[in-house]
């Protein structure tokens, strides 16, 4: 296997593909992009580079980053040559199962036998994709999260068949850009999607049910535990909450809403076991002592404290009418 990657060409010059390769060019790998022709790539290109220029002027990247994008990223070449000598491919056509078949078809016959292959689908799980790959030990998915050029994690899905080097060459990537990858299992939806779309379930239930506007629910969740996520996955969070606390809650969630939202086992386990999060230091997410644990309080609330800063600095964001 290649490694490591040096040189990138992503497939769909979208707005994830856009992304996708204006961050991994900037972050000095050696990309290009390829869409449906050659007219879409070089559209797609100017694109880019008008948005790293606006990105720099703003301040959003750092200062001579439009040079290192305009050195490191071209279009112009088919699909077929633009990935015949890369080292990564990334595939970022729209989610639709056939059109990504064929392109990852189109994308095997071409790359390098050794070229490794991802995708950017969103929910299509890997195994479904797999048979459109030749080589199927060099294919993943690497789900990178909009926008991509501000979003630093990206989930990653390995076929049956996919060898450690190339999950290995492509964290390596990922690293490189900045990035955090986090493998995950081979379901529908992956991680990220599956919470988000549960949410967004649970939050229309609530505006359906007359329990809150559209408004106050966004509201809620921006000031509330929406502010601790940008720091905290749910788990650390119960941790400190407390899982004693947190069993309890549930009691009252099943009473009302029935098995759907019953103390899930994990947590009954723990309490059970004399977890309690981080207040006896036994947590879900590790053990903590006296020390680490007034550590966690301080830069949790050094992280709200400046968080209730940037926004509000910031100020509010704009709405529709
Ligand atoms: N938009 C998001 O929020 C988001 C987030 C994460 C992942 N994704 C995933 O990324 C992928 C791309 O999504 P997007 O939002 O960038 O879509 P998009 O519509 O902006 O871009 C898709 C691009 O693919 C190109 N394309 C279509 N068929 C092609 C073909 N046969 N050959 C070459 N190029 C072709 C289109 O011309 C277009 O430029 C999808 O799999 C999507 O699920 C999207």
């Amino acid at each position: 296997m290649s490694i490591p990657i040096s040189r990138v060409t992503v497939v769909g010059a979208g707005y994830m593909g856009g992304g996708i390769a204006q961050s991994l060019a900037l972050a000095g790998f050696t990309v290009q992009i390829a869409d449906v022709d050659v007219a879409a790539s070089l559209k797609g290109l100017e694109r880019l580079l008008t948005e790293v220029q606006e990105f720099e002027a703003e301040g959003l990247y750092p200062p001579g980053s439009t040079e290192v994008v305009k050195k490191n990223l071209t279009a112009g070449k088919t699909i077929e040559e633009a990935v015949a000598d890369a080292d990564f491919i990334e595939e970022a056509v729209f989610e639709v199962p056939e059109v990504k078949h064929a392109v990852l078809r189109t994308i095997s016959e071409f790359a390098r036998p050794d070229a490794i292959i991802g995708t950017n689908t969103s929910t299509i799980p890997v195994h479904e994709l797999v048979p459109a790959v030749t080589g199927p030990e060099r294919f993943l998915t690497v789900h990178f999260s909009n926008p991509a050029p501000f979003i630093p994690g990206v989930e990653l899905v390995a076929g049956e068949a996919t060898k450690p080097e190339v999950i290995a060459a492509v964290k390596d990537l990922l690293a490189r850009a900045g990035r955090q990858g986090a493998q995950v299992a081979d379901t529908p939806g992956m991680v990220l999607n599956r919470l988000q779309y549960v949410l967004l379930k649970e939050a229309t239930a609530i505006v359906e049910e007359g329990v809150a506007t559209v408004e106050d629910v966004d509201t809620i969740v921006r000031t509330t535990f929406g502010f601790r996520l940008g720091f905290f996955g749910p788990f650390a969070i119960a941790d400190q909450a407390g899982l004693d606390v947190y069993a309890n809650c549930f009691t009252t969630f099943e009473n009302a809403y029935g098995p759907r939202l019953a103390t899930p086992k994990l947590l009954t386990d723990a309490v059970a076991d004399g977890r309690k999060g981080t207040k006896n230091g036994k947590g879900l997410t590790g053990e903590f002592d006296e020390e680490t644990r007034a550590a966690l309080i301080a830069y949790r609330n050094k992280a709200y404290s400046r968080m209730g800063d940037l926004l509000r600095e910031l100020g509010p964001a704009p709405k529709g009418a």
